[in-house]
């Protein structure tokens, strides 16, 4: 056994301490062997009934320790804060800087060699995935993987992607109640996350792509027995990455987070991959701008699933998933070559895959749609940027101008966009306010406000929707987001006001408010930003040091890493 490992500072001393740290673990029954030197492996569990997602996890977890065990290494599950997407309230992105502190401090504390990160829910991968970077230690991926598609009526439903079409038809008086209601119990039938191409499922895939997983573990259902097969074959492949001294920076280079970026593309991925790819880079010292994620603009839309396709996860684990995607942008020349935890490269995750359903994973020749990656915007409204996604967006409205009505709340919107007086019309631009990171706090998916219902009951589905906030990855719509600076912190977003004319051209790349800059000025001077919501606690720190969200939304003082030894006891 190697003797300089790093578990050697907690379990190899014959001393006080090293008596302490042992004696205490064999409490659990661990025997001696345990502490001979072999790579100790921390699994780090996002597990929670209250993350629903991740409720498949404390299996998965002993399919990781058996492959640990069997590989010769110690396995040791530890908890982390859980952050259930649907069930938190006032957002779950407030936490995620939370449990990235977690997770770091947790992987810093412990007297463990690499980790396998367990996580699911759209905000638990990135999290983990920040908090493991600023350690540095060997560490992998295993995901909660999708829930089996819904069902109901007959017909194949889709988390989130299916409540907001339901809860509009609902709206136009086209749904009744009782059958909304009955519509829950089939969306989400199985463990797992939402089984559209949401933000779980994206981030699942982008892991995958950036190589930080084993293949195929963005598809395979929750609820498959392979996926517990893949937990016990990462046990194994992360006590040999610790032999290897096979490292997150290793991986994560700017080629895997362009890899990322195309294969966002591909799979019409969620627009909530831009802060987290963000912030993650700026964990590994890694030089990403919103202006890279314009290096997919062309990449054609190319999995056939919800919210911008058709099928279901289910149907894209079945039809050949990430590797079948992955060798489509080999083939095509836009996949990098990078490092992956198996050690080889990433074009190895695509030798081979073959595609069982072209019309679940279309071509380059025959795409979904055409140069479908995201766009970002700039322009008087956003200077720092804005993005939309035209794979899910109405095209003519990609193009338009138009008269903007102003929500200055979220409590305004919720109180007044059912008035059947609200004077707007198809061609208005809906414009809300105070959801950026600082202002809400914690940059909620509410930028896909709801259709007015007037106009809903005149057949209305799409209409432009600007704010500083995020939408769910399961959204859709012409719904331009991640405004910056946001309202709160002094952009011009709060300086919009109802009647003001905006306009809106995926096509150039422009965000303009169209009013002159002496009005402008003279607005900024009456301007106050909205009181604090919070004045204490995990809220105060995050308010008073989140970044905008061209830089991931990150608080200031957790970028970049710390590798240092910790070196002090307290025994
Ligand atoms: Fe958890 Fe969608 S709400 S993955």
């Amino acid at each position: 056994m190697t003797k300089d490992r790093r578990n050697r500072a907690w379990y190899g001393k014959l001393d006080k301490d090293g008596f302490i740290h042992r004696s205490w673990m064999k409490n659990q029954g661990f025997p001696d062997h345990a502490f001979d030197g072999r790579p100790i492996i921390g699994i780090c569990n996002t597990w929670s009934e209250l993350t629903p997602c991740n409720s498949g996890l404390r299996d998965l977890a002993e399919g990781v320790k058996r492959g640990v065990w069997e590989a010769g290494g110690f396995p040791v599950e530890f908890p982390v804060m859980s952050l259930g997407e649907t069930q938190m309230k006032p957002t779950a992105m407030l936490f995620r800087n939370l449990l990235a502190m977690d997770v770091e401090e947790s992987i810093r504390a412990y007297g463990i060699d690499g980790v396998v990160l367990l996580g699911g829910c759209d905000k638990t991968t990135p999290g983990q995935l920040m908090g493991a970077a600023s350690v540095d230690l060997p560490a992998i991926v295993v995901s909660s993987g999708p829930m089996l598609n819904g069902k109901w009526q007959g017909k194949d439903i889709g988390s989130g992607t299916d409540v907001w079409k339901f809860s509009e038809a609902v709206r136009a008086g086209e749904m009744t109640l009782q059958d909304f209601m009955a519509a829950e119990s089939g969306m989400s039938r199985s463990k797992g996350v939402c089984m559209t191409m949401g933000t779980a499922s994206t981030m699942a895939s982008l892991v995958e792509a950036m190589g930080m997983s084993l293949p195929t573990n963005a598809a395979l259902p929750a609820v498959d027995a392979r996926r517990m097969a893949l937990a016990h074959l990462t046990g194994k492949r992360i006590v040999e990455m610790v032999e290897e001294d096979l490292k997150p920076s290793d991986i994560l280079t700017r080629d895997a987070f362009i890899n990322a970026i195309m294969a966002n593309a591909a799979v019409g991925g969620s627009t909530n991959a831009v802060v987290h790819l963000l912030a993650l880079a700026g964990r590994v010292g890694v030089d990403l701008s919103l202006d890279d994620f314009g290096l997919g603009s062309d990449i054609p839309l190319l999995v056939n699933c919800m919210p911008s396709g058709k099928y279901l996860m289910e149907d894209f684990c079945y039809a050949g998933g990430m590797p079948v995607v992955l060798k489509r942008l080999a083939d095509n020349g836009h996949l990098r070559s990078n490092t992956t935890v198996l050690g080889g490269d990433i074009t190895a995750y695509a030798e081979g895959a073959e595609c069982f359903n072209d019309d679940v994973i279309k071509s380059f020749d025959n795409p979904v749609k055409p140069a479908a990656g995201l766009r970002v915007l700039r322009g008087n409204l956003a200077p720092n940027g804005a993005i939309v996604k035209p794979s899910a967006a109405t095209d003519h409205l990609l193009e338009h101008e138009g008269v903007a009505h102003v929500f200055e709340t979220i409590e305004d919107l919720k109180a007044n966009i059912d008035r059947d007086d609200l004077p707007v019309t198809k061609d208005t631009i809906l414009v809300l306010k105070g959801v950026g990171p600082k202002g809400y706090p914690g940059m909620p998916e509410v930028g896909n406000m709801p259709i007015p219902r007037k106009l809903v009951r005149e057949g209305v589905r799409d209409m432009i929707r600007i704010s500083d906030g995020r939408m769910s990855g399961t959204a859709f719509g012409t719904v331009i987001l991640h405004v910056s600076p946001e309202s709160q912190a002094g952009g011009p977003l709060g300086l919009v006001q109802t009647g003001d004319r905006i306009r809106v051209s995926a096509k150039n790349g422009t965000l303009d408010l169209l009013v002159s800059q002496e009005e402008l000025t003279a607005r900024r001077e009456a301007w106050q930003p909205e009181p604090p919501h919070y004045t204490r606690g995990y809220a105060k720190l995050y308010v008073d040091s989140v970044l905008q969200a061209e830089k991931g939304a990150d608080l200031d003082f957790l970028v970049g890493k710390d590798t240092r030894p910790v070196t002090r006891e307290s025994h």
